[in-house]
């Protein structure tokens, strides 16, 4: 396994619209299992293909304590979503240190393929079903910031770039 490199807000390569995965062979078992190694290293609970550079629709989830309950999502697709919203802090390992409200579905069923290939579907409420809803906009390019005001993601905008700056001075 390898970790990888996670894009950061504003790159532009975060905007790009995910293809579905045409196969799940060998090739998307190693990006799965590297992109599971890279979202534990970075203490994230939900990584999406989008953000490691790869634009398949492919999502990597573990909101469990523990952090030994990881969920694969290949080609995800919501099939039910609830009326009722909820209204709960988000975070990205695309936009460190940011945090703000985004409004979500309480609860959304999802259908996707697994690791081995095979069709499932889920019931998700409370932070897994608001990190699937999270992880599924980057599969379309959005990242949370863009539900934020304008002006509040030019904030965003800057303090990440900055930060970016500071870190690769010597
Ligand atoms: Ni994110």
């Amino acid at each position: 396994m390898s970790k990888l490199t996670i894009l950061r807000y504003p790159d532009p390569r975060l905007h790009t619209v995910a293809k579905s995965v045409a196969h799940v062979d060998e090739r998307i078992r190693q990006l799965v299992d590297d992109m599971l190694e890279t979202m534990y290293a970075a203490d994230g609970v939900g990584l999406a293909a989008t953000q490691v550079d790869v634009h398949e629709r492919l999502i990597v989830i573990d909101t469990s304590d523990s952090r030994d309950d990881p969920h694969v999502l290949i080609n995800p697709e919501l099939v039910a979503k609830s009326a009722d919203m909820v209204l709960g802090d988000e975070g990205c390992l695309s936009v460190p240190t940011i945090y703000d409200k985004v409004p979500r579905h309480a609860r959304v069923t999802v259908r996707s393929l697994n690791r081995a290939g095979e069709s499932y579907e889920f019931e998700a409420d409370g932070l897994l079903s608001v990190c699937v809803q999270h992880e599924m906009d980057h599969l379309m390019g959005k990242v949370f910031v863009e539900y934020l005001s304008s002006l509040k993601r030019d904030r965003i905008k800057v303090k990440m770039l900055k930060k970016s700056r500071d870190e690769q001075r010597p």
